[in-house]
């Protein structure tokens, strides 16, 4: 049997005093206490950025070495912060890598499919603001709203999503949005199967 594999992606640019490494770092050590043995690859986009997607790169997106590492991996944990009202755009470089017609969706006279299955998928993001669903910023909301409409069209609806916000307001309110999510983050339990 081979062994799980577990993808784990940070996109903060804020190194020690990123909240969403705090949470990713949680939900990282949680998954491998729940799955013993559990291979671990960490790919840092800030330290080590995804070009932008060019036209050439486009032509050869299914062949990326990213995609195969996406593909490959039973868990996948994602961290984002959340900058000028969306992901980073190390991220965003990152899912211009992952989402390949033919491969992580199809799209053709029945519509769209996301092709993408048997993968558990957490993702973890740190708010400056308050924007929950509700909220009087709420419409300014377009990291979280991305990340689950590009994670739902490539087959990923079901993704787990941890999220601290409120993180400038304040040292108190920071300490209790990222304590709040760590805690969410240690109690993930083993949930759905995570081999395809
Ligand atoms: C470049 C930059 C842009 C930011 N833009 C926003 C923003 O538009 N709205 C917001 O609520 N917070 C904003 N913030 C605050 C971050 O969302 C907050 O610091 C959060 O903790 C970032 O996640 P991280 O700590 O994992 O990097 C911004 C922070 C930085 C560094």
């Amino acid at each position: 049997m081979t062994a799980t594999k577990l993808l784990h992606i940070d996109s903060s640019i804020l190194g020690d005093n990123s909240a969403s490494r705090a949470i990713t770092a949680a939900a990282v050590e949680r998954l491998r206490e729940l799955h013993p043995g559990v291979e671990v690859t960490h790919r840092d986009l800030a330290a080590a950025p995804i070009d932008h997607l060019t036209l050439e790169a486009y032509g050869q997106l299914a062949e990326g070495e990213d995609l195969r590492e996406f593909l490959e991996a039973d868990i996948v944990v994602i961290g984002a912060g959340f900058y000028n009202f969306t992901i980073p755009t190390q991220l965003k470089a990152w899912l211009d890598r992952i989402v390949v017609r033919g491969t992580t969706f199809s799209y053709d006279e029945n519509g769209v499919k996301g092709l993408v299955a048997g993968k558990r998928v957490v993702v973890a993001l740190a708010r400056g603001n308050v924007y929950h669903s509700g909220s009087p910023f709420a419409a300014y909301e377009h990291g979280e709203t991305l990340l689950r409409t590009i994670l739902g069209f490539i087959g990923l609806g079901d993704a787990q999503y941890i999220i601290a916000e409120g993180i400038g307001r304040g040292e108190d309110a920071r300490k209790a949005a990222i304590e709040g999510a760590v805690a969410e983050a240690r109690q993930l339990t083993a949930g759905e199967p995570v081999a395809a």
